[in-house]
């Protein structure tokens, strides 16, 4: 069977951008901006994102460009031994347990965008009721199971057709239309009385906020908006061309991925304030917060529909990327067809994605040490998993295949990148060997509250 490939590069980072602009980047992001600094938090993370997140995205995708490869046969090549092989099916294995958990809050997203045509997101007098519609909905297994497998499904259908027709073409559709929306959110958020308070929120820099944990925040921020160490970029970059200019393709994700996330910032504080409401992040920003400004505002009913679709569409492009590494490890490591591979593990998100599912009515009282069953998967995965699997891109690349004959290879294609610029190939160097395993070891020992 032929390896399938991209069409174009342009498609490349249409769908890498997909993968890293998801919900991680909307309801995160410019909250921990406005929350650790403004303006001093986005210098902080620009440079994380130069230490770390993009060393560790180029080692990813050079890893699968090199090997054209799902990431257990991309690490066991160039790591030699049967030991890398298990670190690449570890970073499978993450990505898979990554796409359980957040199938189950992108079925939210998309029963909330049902709730908004509907016309049910724009009615609430008071800030206790859009909890309340919240919560009765989170508390009903029926409604988080059904949006759940909903939301699988469509990913499935996309994953079904293949990377050209259905992860790129789907990104190339999907991502233009994200952008379009953000566009009307930002304009219509801006021209709200108040709006300048969500803008300084966002933006004026307090350098007393930059503390260790601020720091660490950072890090750990560039780290999972990226989709690093779940096996998405080594997957990703198996489908590249053996002569594609790596960092070229590269730094517009990063960029935009960053713009996505202020832009973000701007259109809901803006609105946020705009009500006199406290902003807030995560399940809370969306789910509650929102709702009760949509309720307030004129056009309350479009923006609500808008602002669904938008975060619907991110989830959906982060999703498919973290179930395609073990899609592709099934179709290169077992003979199987796309079709088998796609269902079997779809199958096995959904079914891994019950428990979690299931966390926020029927089984809230299982509990471990007080965690439920999402707090465990999610914790476990977005803490640990995904950090140790950075780490071990960055060792394989800069260690055990070596950082003079990666660097080589990471050349082809990139040879007028690196001759303007040479300065670069000691930046590449120095991050991928010394800089991001180090960074991703106080990320570690931060969180185990070693540091
Ligand atoms: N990169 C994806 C996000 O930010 C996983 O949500």
């Amino acid at each position: 069977m032929k390896r399938e490939s991209w069409k174009s590069r342009i498609g490349f980072i249409f769908a890498a951008l997909g993968s890293a602009v998801g919900l991680g980047s909307i309801w995160r992001f410019p909250y921990i901006v406005g929350e650790n600094g403004g303006a001093a938090f986005i210098l902080l993370y620009l440079i994380c994102l130069a230490l770390i997140g993009f060393p560790v995205l180029i080692s990813e995708i050079l890893v699968g460009r090199t090997t054209q490869s799902s990431p257990a046969g991309a690490f066991s090549q160039l790591g030699r031994s049967k030991g890398w092989k298990w670190g690449g099916k570890l970073t499978i294995a993450t990505g898979f347990i990554v796409s359980s958990f957040y199938s189950v809050i992108a079925g939210w997203t998309l029963g909330y965008l049902v709730e908004a045509v509907l016309g049910n997101l724009h009615k609430f007098k008071l800030s206790d009721d859009a909890l309340v519609h919240f919560t009765n909905l989170s508390a009903s297994p029926l409604w988080t199971v059904g949006f759940h497998v909903l939301f699988i499904t469509i990913c499935c259908l996309v994953l079904l057709t293949g990377v050209r027709k259905g992860i790129e073409l789907g990104s190339k559709i999907m991502m233009p239309l994200l952008f379009m929306v953000l566009l009307i959110l930002v304009v219509k958020g801006m021209s709200l009385p108040g709006a300048s308070q969500g803008i300084n929120f966002l933006f004026s820099p307090r350098w007393d906020l930059l503390t260790p944990s601020a720091i660490a925040m950072a890090l750990g921020q560039a780290f999972f908006t990226l989709s690093l160490g779940q096996g998405t970029m080594v997957t990703y970059g198996s489908y590249l061309s053996q002569r594609e200019d790596i960092p070229r393709s590269c730094i517009p994700v990063v960029l935009l991925n960053t713009l996505v996330g202020l832009l973000v910032g701007i259109a809901v504080f803006s609105i946020v304030f705009s009500a006199g409401l406290t902003p807030s992040s995560g399940p809370a920003l969306i789910f509650e917060t929102l709702p009760v400004v949509f309720s307030q505002i004129s056009w309350g009913y479009s923006l609500a529909v808008l602002f669904f679709v938008l975060v619907t569409i991110a989830a959906i492009t982060s999703e498919i990327s973290a179930l395609e590494p073990a899609i592709s490890y099934l179709m290169d490591e077992k003979g199987w067809s796309r079709k088998r591979s796609t269902f079997t593990v779809a199958f096995g998100a959904f079914a891994l994605g019950i428990p979690s599912a299931l966390s926020f009515s029927s089984w809230k009282n299982v509990t471990l040490f007080g965690a439920t069953f999402y707090d465990i998967v999610s914790n476990l995965s977005v803490n640990f998993l995904v950090p140790i699997g950075g780490f071990l891109a960055v060792l394989l690349v800069g260690w055990r295949w070596g950082i003079q004959p990666a660097f080589e290879n990471l050349k082809t294609g990139s040879v007028s990148f690196f001759q303007d610029r040479p300065y670069l190939a000691s930046y590449f160097r120095v991050c991928i060997k010394y800089t991001a395993p180090i960074l991703i070891v106080f990320i570690l020992l931060n969180l185990l509250g070693l540091y």
